[in-house]
């Protein structure tokens, strides 16, 4: 990470768990937790019906709520979608886009990553645009080719001064969930690309100030040493964002860079 130029960002995604009630007592275990000193940003993304919880439970803290997932279309016959101006005028600041699992469950292609990173950025929201390559790819030696192209897709039509809201996380489809994380080096080689992908598109200035977080079975015992590289500045982290001390070893993890 480089506190210098930008954010430190630790953000939780809980995926299809937790109910309102129990994002109420996460709430109030993890505040009772946080240190007085801010190390990072927080955000906690949270399913879409629990949003209004967590925006609830988390009004006095500086955890910032944000959702899983967002519809591009800003209003109409679109049942069982969420507008990005819903998510907003709900408290929400950060949105998750083009996550692998949305990817691949749910028919979600580069081209709807784009419209989505756009319908966020147009709700003065802060997507946090995932990439990321399976295990498949990375033996075929073509990771990088599918990093350029997904966030050069994502981005596209992204002004400089829109993208400096972007946050990339990127997430090797074969360290989710796997208990399996990218070695230091692994992630950061890819951090580093993805930055430099960004300054091709955005010049030297722009691409030094863009968060780029590394997700993948990150946890308190790991992190440290993910966050220890320059590229790395900060964490997506499922599994063990869904317990209040895990998460919080994460962020103690972070100061210690
Ligand atoms: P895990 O931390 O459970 O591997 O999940 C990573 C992830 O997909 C975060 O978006």
């Amino acid at each position: 990470m480089n506190r210098r130029y930008r954010k430190t960002i630790i953000a939780g995604n809980w995926k299809m768990n937790k109910t309102a009630s129990e994002t109420r007592a996460f709430a109030d275990e993890f505040k009772a937790l946080l240190p007085k000193s801010k190390w990072c940003d927080i955000v906690v993304c949270v399913p879409s019906a629990d949003i209004s919880a967590a925006v609830r439970a988390f009004k006095d803290s500086r955890v910032a709520v944000g959702a899983q997932n967002v519809y591009f279309e800003k209003s109409g016959a679109y049942t069982g979608e969420v507008s990005a101006d819903m998510l907003a005028d709900l408290g929400v600041k950060y949105v998750i886009v083009g996550h692998s699992e949305r990817r691949a469950l749910f028919g979600e292609t580069d081209s709807i990553v784009n419209k989505k990173v756009h319908a966020v950025l147009n709700a003065d929201l802060n997507p946090i645009i995932c990439v990321g390559e399976s295990l498949e790819q990375r033996e075929m030696g073509v990771t990088m080719e599918l990093i350029a192209l997904q966030l050069k897709s994502a981005l596209s039509g992204v002004s400089a001064e829109q993208v400096r809201r972007c946050v990339i996380a990127y997430e090797p489809i074969w360290a989710i969930g796997t208990g399996k994380n990218a070695t230091g080096e692994q992630a950061a080689e890819v951090c580093t690309f993805i930055r430099a992908t960004i300054r091709s598109l955005y010049g030297a200035r722009i691409a030094r100030s863009v968060t780029v977080q590394y997700g993948g079975s990150m946890k308190g015992e790991n992190a440290a040493e993910l966050l220890s590289h320059e590229d790395i500045d900060g964490g997506l982290i499922g599994g063990a964002s869904l317990k209040a001390d895990t998460l919080m070893a994460i962020i103690h993890a972070a100061n210690q860079n």
